[in-house]
């Protein structure tokens, strides 16, 4: 939002606050005045208003996220992932416009053949267990979206996001650097899963960003499903571990296991790793920020955040 303000674009911001802030919307609104605009609604509430139906891009990034929110809530979790993408869908038709779809990393399932490739085929486990929901609500959205291309022409990009992080994402529903952070600034020990030889790429925000809108506005990828993120993986035990030095903690490091933090059954995967070769054969995407630097940004907005509300 703040970098389509920045080149000039007039935003229209739907959100219905389940699980987004609209005090993170208050710095873009002091520059860009009415050039922002925020709508309090779900996307379907949206769809069925009739003032919403001018847009030249949409950018669908809505839905419920993070593992801990799904497993705690699956049906509406899934109804969100998938209603809500269809009547982003819909809307987007009425005037054709460009449109994103965010998908997960979390589509490729059990597969574990890296670096993950957007034409493997995927591998889930049983419907028994939750946590393969998520995957599948955003395989769905996949089929729907690639299916308004195919059928009704609509210039639409798939991007399939790994982990994203940066400043103003919340540890509340599970996303690990900043649960890392907070307990890191406590003093806190660090919660780490299994044994913590996990591995994951992070990428952060502002880079995803930049490959999100560059490849909105390049034709050869509509009808295109594109892996976005980073491809350095670190270890989430390695990743506490940094966490603990760049913010000069005092912090331990504390194994848990699965089935305490998510219950019996939950199975996770040992790496995950995207293939980031379509994508930079059509726009030389790299990411480019270092998680050194994320870490010590999103250090940086949590002292001002804190700063404000002592302030208040
Ligand atoms: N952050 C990551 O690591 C990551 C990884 C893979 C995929 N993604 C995808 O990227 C997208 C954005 O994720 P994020 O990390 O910014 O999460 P986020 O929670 O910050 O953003 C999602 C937003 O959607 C809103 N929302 C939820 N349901 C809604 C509804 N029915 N109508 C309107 N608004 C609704 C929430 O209030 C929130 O502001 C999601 O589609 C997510 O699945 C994110």
């Amino acid at each position: 939002m703040e970098s389509l303000l920045r080149r000039g674009d007039v935003v229209t911001v739907i959100d219905d606050l389940s699980t987004g802030f609209e005090a993170n919307l208050e710095h873009a609104r002091r520059s860009a005045g009415a050039r922002l605009r925020f709508v309090h609604a779900t996307v379907s509430e949206a769809e069925r208003r009739s003032d919403l139906d001018a847009f030249d891009r949409v950018y669908h990034l809505a839905a419920a996220v993070g593992v801990r929110r799904v497993m705690q809530r699956p049906l509406d979790s899934l109804e969100v992932n998938v209603l809500e993408t269809s009547a982003a869908i819909r809307m987007a038709q009425r005037t054709g416009a460009r449109t994103i779809i965010a998908s997960s990393s979390e589509v490729y399932g059990k597969s574990t053949r890296l670096p993950l490739n957007e034409s493997d085929d995927v591998v889930y486990g049983p419907t028994s267990v939750t946590r393969w929901s998520y995957g599948c609500s955003k395989a769905l959205d996949e089929f729907m979206a690639l299916a308004a291309h195919r059928t009704a022409g609509l210039p639409v990009v798939v991007v399939r996001l790994f982990n994203t992080v940066g400043p103003r994402q919340v540890g509340r529903w599970g996303m690990v650097l900043p649960r890392f952070i907070a307990s890191a600034r406590a003093n806190q020990p660090l919660e780490v899963h299994g044994d913590g030889m996990q591995s994951r790429c992070f990428a952060d925000v502002r880079d995803v960003v930049r490959g999100i809108e560059q490849l909105l506005e390049v034709e050869a990828a509509q009808g295109g499903v594109f892996n976005v993120g980073s491809d350095r993986t670190i270890g989430i035990r390695a990743l506490a571990e940094l966490v603990i030095r760049r913010t000069a903690s005092r912090s331990t490091i504390a194994l848990q296991t699965y089935e305490s933090a998510f219950g019996a059954g939950f199975e996770d995967l040992r790496a995950r790793q995207p293939d980031l070769t379509r994508i930079r054969g059509l726009i030389g995407f790299d990411a480019t920020i270092a998680l050194e630097q994320t870490i010590d940004d999103i250090g940086a907005w949590l002292d001002a955040v804190s700063h404000k509300e002592h302030a208040a």
